[in-house]
Order: C-alpha cells, then sequence, then structure tokens
C-alpha cells in the first residue's frame, strides 16, 4: 500500500490580470504505507498546495494521485467523497477546522455522522473514545473552541481528523503555532498516533529538528517541483542538489529552514515569480553552480544512490 504522485501539477487563474500561477510544475513522489514523508522548502514553493490536492479540496490541474493504486484524482463526485475518509488534513491554525460556534463533542460528533462511521447511539461513546485517544478529558466536549488552549485544540482538530478513519493524515504544520512547550507533545502524540493506527504521514514544516524527529524521508521543493529526495542523512547531512546544500548552510543551528533573513546569507536573490517560470532549471537564475546548459534543460529527479534522488545536471552520479 503506497501513496503515489505523479507528475501532479496545479495552476491558479489569476481573474482580475488573467495570469496563470504555477504552484506545482510536475510533483512525482511515492509514500509508503506506515512512513512520514517531510516536506521542506521556502515560503510559496507549493506545500500547501499539494496537501490541499492530496486531500482533495482542490482538484489538480493535470497529474495522477492514488492511494493502494486507487485513482484519487478522479473528477467524478463520488471518488471525491470517498478519499475524504482515507485522506485527513491537519492545518497550522485549529481555528480554521473548528467552528467557533460548534461545541468540540458536536464538531467531531459531525465527522462521524456525514461520514456514517457509527450508529447514532453509539456516537457519544466514540467522542469519549476519541478524545481519550488524543489525550483531552471527557468533560471537553462541552466546551468551545477558545475556552481551550492551543495545544488542546489541537489535539481537537487531530481527533476530528481521526474520527474519520484515515489512512493517510496530512500535517500542515501542525505544530509551529503552538507554544515551545506543548510542541513536543503534540509531536509525540503524532507519533504514537502512526504506529498505533498504522497511520501514513506526510508532514510540512520549516522546523528541522520537528521534520528530523518524525520524517523517515524529506523532499525538498523549490518552486513546485521536488529538487532532492531522501532520507534525513542523505538530505541534511550529504546535500547534493545545490539548493539543498544553500538552505542547510544557512542555518548551522539546524533550526527553522528557509528562513528569508538566514538563507540571504548563503543564497543570492529571490525566488522567481511563479507566474513566470524560468527556462531550463528553474533554480538557475540563484544557483551558484549554474553553468550554460542550465538555462535551457530542466533536470529530471535522478536517482544518484539508493533512494537517493537529484534534479541536477551537475551533480555526480
Ligand atoms: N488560491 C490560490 N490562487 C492563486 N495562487 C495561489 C493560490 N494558492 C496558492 N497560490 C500560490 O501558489 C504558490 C504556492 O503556495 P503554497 O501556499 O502552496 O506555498 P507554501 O509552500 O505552503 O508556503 P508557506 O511555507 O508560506 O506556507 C504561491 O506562489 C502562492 O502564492
Ligand atoms: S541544474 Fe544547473 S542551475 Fe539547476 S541546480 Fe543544477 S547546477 Fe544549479
Ligand atoms: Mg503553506
Amino acid at each position: 500500500m503506497s501513496l503515489k504522485i505523479a507528475d501532479v501539477r496545479k495552476q491558479y487563474k489569476i481573474q482580475a490580470t488573467g495570469s496563470l500561477i504555477n504552484a506545482l510544475n510536475g510533483i512525482s513522489v511515492t509514500v509508503e504505507k506506515g512512513q512520514t514523508l517531510g516536506i521542506v522548502g521556502e515560503s510559496g514553493c507549493g506545500k500547501s498546495t499539494l496537501a490541499r490536492l492530496i486531500s482533495g479540496l482542490e482538484r489538480t490541474t493535470s497529474g495522477d494521485i492514488s492511494w493502494s493504486d486507487q485513482a484519487m484524482t478522479d473528477k467524478a463526485r463520488n471518488l471525491f467523497r470517498a478519499r475524504r475518509s482515507v485522506v485527513q488534513l491537519v492545518f497550522q491554525d485549529p481555528y480554521s477546522s473548528l467552528n467557533p460556534r460548534q461545541k468540540i463533542g458536536e464538531s467531531i460528533s459531525e465527522i462521524l455522522e456525514v461520514h456514517k462511521l457509527v450508529p447514532a447511539k453509539a456516537i457519544d461513546a466514540r467522542v469519549t473514545e476519541l478524545l481519550t485517544i488524543v489525550g483531552l478529558a471527557d468533560d471537553l466536549k462541552h466546551r468551545y473552541p477558545h475556552q481551550l488552549s492551543g495545544g488542546q485544540r489541537q489535539r481537537v482538530s487531530i481527533a476530528r481528523a481521526l474520527a474519520a478513519e484515515p489512512q493517510l493524515l496530512i500535517l500542515d504544520e501542525p505544530v509551529s503555532a503552538l507554544d515551545v512547550s506543548v510542541r513536543a507533545e503534540v509531536m509525540n502524540l503524532l507519533i504514537d498516533l502512526r504506529e498505533k493506527f498504522g497511520l501514513t504521514y506526510i508532514f510540512i514544516s520549516h522546523d528541522l529538528a520537528m521534520i528530523r524527529y518524525i520524517s523517515d524521508v524529506i523532499a525538498v521543493m523549490y518552486l513546485g517541483k521536488i529538487v532532492e529526495f531522501g532520507t534525513w542523512e542523505q538530505i541534511i547531512d550529504r546535500p547534493q542538489h545545490p539548493y539543498t546544500q544553500a538552505l542547510i548552510a544557512a542555518m548551522p543551528d539546524h533550526s527553522i529552514i528557509g528562513n528569508p533573513e538566514t538563507l540571504s546569507k548563503t543564497l543570492k536573490g529571490e525566488v522567481p515569480d511563479p507566474a513566470h517560470l524560468p527556462t531550463g532549471c528553474s533554480f538557475h537564475v540563484r544557483c551558484p553552480k549554474a553553468v550554460a546548459s542550465c538555462m535551457v534543460t530542466g533536470p529530471e529527479l535522478i536517482e544518484i544512490s539508493p533512494n537517493h534522488l537529484v534534479a541536477c545536471t551537475e551533480v555526480e552520479r
């Protein structure tokens, strides 16, 4: 069983100007069941767009996404719905997924009702069970989101996601908005849940310590493409793509990846406008190793050693 993403592209049309934003430009990656794929890259490289496409919140412009060899990109409405029970998304800000006027218990039971997962008379007991699974007391079900701490709210979002009995959880910066003191607790909860329910995760973060803690494999994204893919040792200790090298060199303390202030010390220029992608390798305008052919030929993601993939023509393989 695995999640397969094949040459996925996403363009957004800006009605006012008629311009096309190339948010994803051919993403291909496979995540095995039970694994966690960590995704890193500067702001705007397309991480959340990819999360929304996999979760079915938005449709791809082209490309295929499948889970367990079942297509998830079909435009048919019923398939789109079926996907919601396979994949669930947890956002950075739990306020965006919790209705402020709905009590916690209601927001969880709503999911159970929509997906018809338990008989009506068993809903209350299941809500209690889900709250217990995420480490919350049963009486919280009578409170509103604003009556909880940030960490408790994020636990409720996770309980809500689990209520749909998903196989794949997409975690888009799930602990970034939380107080530093509760981040580790929520991370440990996520790791426990992954083991307990055999979940597969996609974990998006700018925090390299968190990425390291939870990921089996890491994808580095730049301008809507994966430029390097591998294990922690391959990506962080022995990065091969000039972009990954600049990202890692910019943070000697291994802290926040893609921070514009520190990154400007190792990388010149800005990320190009995704409405006007550069020709050839989209990194060439900033790349310290660029040669003339980089302006013409866009490199493919090639395996340079077992399970270590790099999209750069100048890397030895
Ligand atoms: N609905 C939309 N309409 C137009 N452009 C969009 C839309 N959503 C995203 N974009 C653009 O697509 C690109 C990718 O955005 P995305 O939110 O996926 O980036 P990200 O990697 O998640 O960034 P961050 O780290 O800041 O969360 C950006 O250029 C963004 O402006
Ligand atoms: S292909 Fe060229 S421009 Fe692109 S990363 Fe490699 S050296 Fe740099
Ligand atoms: Mg994002």
